[in-house]
Parts: structure tokens; sequence; C-alpha cells
């Protein structure tokens, strides 16, 4: 059946493959490594060891790895005087073996804390506590990973506070010095990691998100004054198929973190497309729109040097979940491979993006 060009779906617009057409040279690590950038996504350990295909995709696709959630607080510490790195090594033994690096995330947030955390950290121990954490932690891997996400989310600009900061449970029991705490503890453990402080919703142009972008800027520019160890900020990109692209308020502050000589790294990247209407293959082509549109503009800055997302295949993504799931249940299209782990227009969204960029030399 002939279709008008103007009708044809927007899924078109962006190549499709099979798997065969996007391992070795065709995959993401390498389109990355050729450009000088780091690919990579979140990973679960039992996946890496237990299913075939999956550990196939992450092995063929990054070149580095971050723990989805085997690096938090509640994954390494069963009981307060316990670690557990079974899984946290189990992933850097599986990125050793394939030549990938790794990120550490996350040293201190809000959540993701163990079960005993409430009755045993009062303001008494929790100091001694958290230095005690990141020095153990930081210091088993010192050395070994790219980056640490030394504190994760702590701003929130609906907090009331005038420094803009998060009401968690290190502010209420440390105050606000614990981020500083948390760097120089993270840096006396570990001089190589590049230190980095992580947030989300500081990508899009809205008054909500530039105010918190704002919040961030100076929460690092106070830490930079105060000699606070930090090399680099992570921006999350949990984006919205639906909500207007990201643009100049981010490019801007990419640029300005640029002049204060840190690095920036997109460290949770995927596509939302809960609100997003219409066929399979529209929604598809709704997300790979946004995949090729944001990295392209973040790789575009030469501070930008490392890009993963939030998993590798919508079998496991964490936007189905019941709070974050599509209001007719339909499993979301949000990150580079399907469910079956065919890869999606994302995919080649997102390899098309990594080839926009400038190698150095130029
Ligand atoms: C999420 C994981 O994907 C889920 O499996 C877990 O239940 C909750 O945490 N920002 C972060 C990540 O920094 O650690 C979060 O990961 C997603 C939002």
């Amino acid at each position: 059946m002939a279709v008008a060009a103007g009708a044809l779906p927007a899924a078109d617009l962006f190549a499709q493959g099979t798997t065969s057409d996007v391992r070795g040279a065709k995959s993401l690590r390498a389109h990355a490594q050729l450009r000088g950038l780091l690919v990579g996504c979140a990973v679960v350990p039992g996946k890496l060891h237990g299913e075939r295909d999956y550990a196939d995709l992450v092995g063929a696709q990054a070149n580095i790895l971050v723990a989805e959630n085997a690096m938090k607080w509640k994954a390494l510490r069963p009981a307060p005087d316990k670690f557990d790195f079974r899984g946290a090594d189990a992933i850097l033994a599986f990125a050793s073996r394939h030549g990938q690096k790794v990120r550490g995330h996350n040293l201190c947030w809000h959540e993701a804390l163990p079960d005993w955390f409430a009755g045993t950290v009062t303001k008494d121990n929790a100091r001694q506590i958290f230095t005690e954490h990141i020095r153990t932690v930081a210091g088993r891997y010192a050395r070994k990973l790219h980056s640490w996400d030394v504190v994760n989310e702590a701003i929130d600009t609906k907090s009331g506070r005038p420094d803009g900061l998060r009401k968690s449970p290190w502010l209420e029991l440390i105050g606000p010095e614990y981020i500083d705490v948390a760097f120089r503890t993270a840096r006396a453990a570990d001089p190589k990691a590049l230190l980095t402080y992580n947030d989300y919703g500081i990508e899009e142009d809205s008054a909500e998100q530039t105010a918190k972008r704002e919040g961030v800027l100076q929460l690092v520019q106070g830490m930079k004054k105060r000699g606070v160890p930090i090399d680099a900020v992570g921006v999350q990109s949990h984006l919205s198929a639906s909500d207007p692209l990201p643009g100049a308020g981010l490019r801007e502050f990419v640029r300005e973190l640029g002049r204060m000589k840190l690095q920036v790294f997109v460290t949770e990247l995927d596509i939302n497309e809960r609100k997003v209407e219409g066929s399979v293959a529209e929604r598809d082509a709704a997300v790979a729109r946004v995949y090729k549109d944001y990295v392209t503009m973040m790789v575009a800055e030469p501070n930008v040097s490392a890009v993963l997302t939030w998993g590798i295949t919508d079998r496991y993504t964490w936007l189905d979940a019941p709070k974050y799931a599509r209001p007719d249940g339909q499993p979301q299209g949000c990150l580079p491979f399907d469910a079956n782990y065919e890869p999606a227009p994302a995919f080649f969204a997102l390899r098309d993006a990594l080839d926009s960029r400038r190698s150095n030399e130029q």
C-alpha cells in the first residue's frame, strides 16, 4: 500500500536493525570509543552472572558500567557492623573481563538506607558511621573506579531552606557540612576516582528545573570556594518523551561547570513514554527523537565525557514499576534495547548522537 511521505510513521526517521547490525564495530561502545567517549548502563550483578543474553549485551555494548542498586547502602550494609560486597565485586569482576570502566553509585543518598538505619543512627554517632562507610567502601575500590557519585540528590528547592538543601536524614543528623565531609572522606580513601555530585530534575528549561539547576550550581560553587574536592557533576537525565526537550539552560549550566574545570556525565539516561499516545512505533519514535536530540546536545560540550543509560533492556526498566508505569499498563520502551534484547529505534538514535561528537583532534 502506498503511503504519502508526510504520512510515514516517524519511526522511519531512525534506521531499524536487528541484533547482528549492532555488534562489534557497530556497537555503542565501538562508536563511543572512536570519539573518546564512554557509553554504558546501569547493571544488576545477578543478571550479569545468571543471564546469558543480558550479560552478552552488556559486554558487547558498554565500556562503562554502574551498579543500579548494588553499591547503595541498603545493598552493602546488611547490619550496622557488616558489609556485603558480593554484588559490587561481581560487577567489577565482569567489567574487568570485558575491558569496561565502573562508576560507583553512591556513597550518600536519602533513599536506599538499610532498615536498621532509623533505629541505630543518631546525632551522636552519625558522622562516625557516615565517614566509616565512605572510608570502607571507597577504600575497597580505591584506584579501580572511573568515578564515584559521592552525594546523590542533595538539592530540593521545595525544602524551604535558603541553601536549597534537601531535608535528608544526613542533613538532619550531621548538618549541612555532611556534603563537604563526604567528598573529603572519599578523596582521602580513593585519590583517583572522579568525585561526582549527581542529581535529577535539572535538565529542562521549566521554572522548577531552572531553579533546581541554579541550586546545584550554587552548591558546587560553594564547594569549590571552600576547597572541597569535586571533579564532576552527574546529570541523571530521567527524561519524559512528552516534555519539552532540555535546551539552553542545561547547555549553559554544562558550560559554566566547564569553566570551573568540572566534567559532566549523563549518568542515568532513560526516556519515559508514559504520557505518549499512539502505536508502539510512534511511541518508540518519540523516545528515539529525545535520545538523538538530547545526547547530541550533551556530547557537543567538550566537558561531557560519559553517557550511561539506566539499564540496557526494557525487560528490566525501573520505569515499569507501578509508580512510573503507563496508565494503560503497557510496558514502556525507554531504553536502547527492547524487552526481547532487540535494538530499539532508541539504540540507533543514541549511536547517531554519539557519532555527532567532534573528536578532540578537530
Ligand atoms: C532506582 C533503581 O533503578 C530501582 O531499582 C530502585 O528500586 C530505586 O532506585 N535516581 C538514582 C537511582 O540515583 O539510584 C535510582 O535507581 C533512580 C533515580
